[in-house]
């Protein structure tokens, strides 16, 4: 694509722009209401076989100024010992609730900073988690890493105690947007930690990468891509800076004169798009990139790819177990948030009661409309007959769906969509704003709700 084409094509993405939610769940965490913890029990009786499990890991050694996840330096003592403590007591509580018969096909430990954890540490959660779960032979189990802190004893550890796949957290190479996103991490500590886990000869290392930080622009993150395309991760994924300085108080700390527009926000995703492709990378959904070969970019060939809050994935767990504050999970059709407060997920699991305060439980409309969405979001296409097989028992698509397909016709007046007889396509250009085809099945979207913007 020339410098042309992606003006023009920057033109066209931005005048359809409009905020509208990511997706990560349906409906969206705003709609999240309270909810008892013998609700999450209940579900756990109707949990899906094999499980997936996800870890939250809060503490980071610095806060990062960029930064949108749920993390904290930890307040005065080191509170990690009674952290893990309280990980192995919910653990515990929850497999005596599904009774020793689920097997786990997938783990992934996130935060925050996983490796905030000492070497021990992490062997120690993982063999909580062991003690607890049936873990499949071919389990999936990923980590993510900040660079600035790893060592060689803690690669080795995850490796030992069964960690396949590692992700580490770049963001930006630039060290002047290094230094306005407050991390300061070094060129030399990032090739350093990628020579560890390459060394190491885990399955498959995952690079993370934010467009529209502060400090960026197409030639410096162009500089950067050409680093990282040279190191060979097998997967990346390039995130939108999610910029919401008013709630976010450590974001208030970026000089907003620093942090680019709408329009030279859609210029590097399309540049960076460009270059990753060309490099050989497949652009999986909207933010993740696979080499040709693995395992993500053959499962979207072959229509099987799925989506969970942790991004995209082959595998076919959809139920998911989140231990750790401010953890989700998605059991039997209803969403379950833990706890953000340290002292109360402690209290909740050391009496044996589940840390989840609040959630959803979807009705059946909402789980029709949720696969509506997964496949929008995962294949940029809905097959009409698919959808009827699984989910719709007597009505048609076009019946069922009759007032979403109208809100469906501007976008295909527009070109962004090809409204056949019996599916829906996303053109290839259009692919950036597969949100706003997601939008038109939500039946809960606040036409004045806060959300990110799409590009
Ligand atoms: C939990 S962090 C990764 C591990 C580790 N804490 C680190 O920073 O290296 C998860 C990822 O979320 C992304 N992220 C964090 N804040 C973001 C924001 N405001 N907008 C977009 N992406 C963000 C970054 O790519 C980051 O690597
Ligand atoms: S970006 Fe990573 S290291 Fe920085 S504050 Fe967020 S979670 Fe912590």
């Amino acid at each position: 694509v020339t410098k042309n084409g992606i003006k023009e094509l920057a033109d066209r993405l931005l005048e359809l722009d409009r905020p509208v939610p990511r997706y990560t769940s349906y409906p969206p965490a705003n709609h999240f209401v309270a909810i008892e913890p013998r609700v999450f029990i209940n579900a756990l009786k109707n949990a899906g076989n094999p499980l997936s499990i996800y870890v939250h890991i809060p503490f980071c050694k610095r806060k990062c100024t960029y930064c949108g996840c749920f993390s904290m330096v930890p307040p005065g003592q080191n509170p990690v010992g009674q952290y893990i403590h309280d990980l192995a007591s919910d653990m515990e509580n929850i497999s005596r609730e599904l009774q020793g018969h689920h097997e786990v096909a997938q783990i992934q430990f996130g935060g925050g900073t996983p490796n905030f954890l000492t070497a021990g540490q992490l062997s120690k959660c993982m063999n909580h988690l062991k003690e607890n779960f049936r873990i499949l032979e071919d389990a999936e189990i990923g980590v993510e890493l900040d660079p600035t802190f790893l060592e060689q004893s803690q690669v080795d550890t995850l490796k030992k105690t069964g960690f396949n796949r590692v992700s580490l957290g770049v963001q930006d190479l630039d060290q002047e947007v290094q230094r306005l996103i407050g991390r300061g991490q070094s060129r030399e500590k990032t090739v350093n930690a990628f020579n560890m886990c390459q060394n190491a000869g885990f399955d498959s290392i995952h690079i993370d990468l934010v467009y529209g930080l502060p400090g960026q622009s197409v030639e410096s993150l162009q500089l950067t891509l050409q680093e990282v395309i040279d190191m060979g991760p097998d997967r990346l994924s390039l995130f939108g800076f999610a910029y919401l300085p008013g709630l976010r108080p450590n974001q208030a700390k970026i000089p907003c004169d620093k942090v680019p527009g709408s329009r030279t926000r859609a210029e590097l995703y399309l540049t960076a798009t460009d270059q990753l492709t060309r490099a050989g990378y497949v652009r999986i959904g909207m933010d993740h990139f696979a080499k040709r070969d693995d395992e993500l970019a053959q499962a979207l060939e072959q229509g099987r790819l799925h989506r969970n809050f942790q991004g995209y994935t082959s595998r076919l767990a959809p139920d998911l177990l989140g231990f750790g504050v401010s953890a989700i999970s998605d059991i039997a059709g209803a969403y379950f948030q833990n706890t953000k407060s340290l002292e109360e997920y402690s209290s909740r699991t050391g009496s044996g009661v589940p840390a989840v305060l609040r959630g959803f439980v979807l009705s059946e409309e909402d789980k029709i409309r949720r696969q509506v969405i997964e496949s929008i979001m995962c294949n940029k296409r809905i097959s009409f007959k698919e959808i009827e097989k699984c989910c719709l028992s007597s009505d048609s698509f076009n019946k069922h769906f009759e007032e979403s397909l109208e809100k469906l016709s501007s976008l295909a007046g527009q070109g962004l969509i090809e409204l056949n007889r019996d599916s829906i396509e996303v053109k290839l250009w259009a692919w950036p704003l597969v949100r706003l085809v997601a939008a038109a099945f939500d039946e809960y979207l606040e036409p004045g709700a806060v959300y990110s913007r799409v590009i």
